[in-house]
């Protein structure tokens, strides 16, 4: 029972290739914000307020394309008898609004999971249960024309040290691309949003960004089939320096690479063009200013070309 027709592969295939190589000319910003009805309404009353030229400029743009990328997921939904893990919800309808989206000119949608490490977590209850849903997800949208963004976050609270972190996001993407062979997903109609392997943010122990790169490449190459054409990071609250740091070391990192290994940063992209704004429209080319040079420094980076 083949799930996609080779025409439904290809144009999932060819979006998915382009969206990698616009990811390279095009800045990214992306922001961690769920789609639940109080956060677009948050959402829109923050667009407003950010008069700056930035935004003035993405609205004309939104008008003249149509919007390309749908966020969808509504938030976490608690696992009765962990310690306060979360699953992700919004399957249901998810099929129908996919088609409205497709319909409306979006090409992908992002969904995100959230795993915590802490004492006994991530448990292998919260891994299956998100790498399910995760995969329930990528399954739907690709049946209605759209590329999934499959985003498996291993937040960076606590003060575990790299080695830890590495052992748990191989155990979770592992589960990510176990569901998605069983839910039959066509990987090269998908992008992967992963974590970097780092530190915990309380950890003392400091690493390099080659150690960093080290470990995050290791877990990749071990666990994300080369059939995935690309790679984009979150920041995960990384500082912007840190995180284009740890982008180019990634890039420069000896192990084999087949993926496009570029970033979909939130705040690392926007942390100090929102501090160059301060709210005020006078600031316009200060944050203009502040943002491009995130966004080519970055650029640089996704090449292992940044030099600082
Ligand atoms: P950060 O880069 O701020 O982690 O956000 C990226 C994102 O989209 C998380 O969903």
């Amino acid at each position: 029972f083949p799930a996609l027709t080779q025409e439904q592969k290809k144009e999932l295939s060819e979006i998915a290739h382009k969206k990698k190589k616009k990811k390279k000319k095009k800045k990214n910003a992306d922001e961690s914000v769920e789609n639940t009805e109080e956060n677009q309404k948050k959402k829109k009353k923050k667009k407003k307020k950010k008069d700056s030229s930035i935004n003035q400029s993405i609205e004309k743009k939104k008008k003249k394309k149509k919007k390309k990328n749908q966020k969808d997921n509504q938030g976490g939904a608690p696992l009765a008898g962990t310690n306060k893990e979360t699953t992700i919800q919004g399957l249901d309808g998810l099929s129908e609004r996919c088609a409205q989206y497709k319909k409306d000119g979006v090409d992908f949608g992002k969904w995100r999971a959230v795993l915590r490490i802490a004492d006994q977590c991530p448990s292998s209850l919260a891994i299956q249960e998100n790498a399910n849903a995760l995969a329930r997800y990528a399954s739907i949208c690709q049946q209605n024309g759209l590329v999934p963004i499959v985003e498996p976050e291993v937040i960076p609270d606590g003060d575990h040290d790299l080695e830890h972190c590495q052992y748990v996001t191989e155990k979770v993407l592992a589960a990510v691309y176990k569901a998605l062979n069983d839910h039959h997903v066509y990987l090269e109609g998908t992008l992967l949003k992963p974590n970097m392997v780092t530190a915990g943010h309380a950890c003392t122990k400091k690493y390099t960004p080659e150690q960093v790169a080290m470990a995050t490449v290791t877990a990749l190459h071990r666990t994300v089939p080369a059939a995935v054409p690309g790679i984009c990071f979150l920041s995960g609250g990384m500082s912007e320096e840190d995180a284009t740091l740890n982008l180019n070391a990634i890039n420069l990192c000896p192990l084999p690479k087949p993926w496009k290994l570029s970033f979909s940063y939130g705040r690392a992209l926007q942390a100090s063009a929102l501090a160059a704004w301060g709210g005020k429209a006078a600031n316009k080319e200060a944050t203009q200013e502040a943002f491009m040079k995130r966004a080519v420094a970055n650029c640089q980076a996704a090449k292992g070309q940044y030099i600082h």
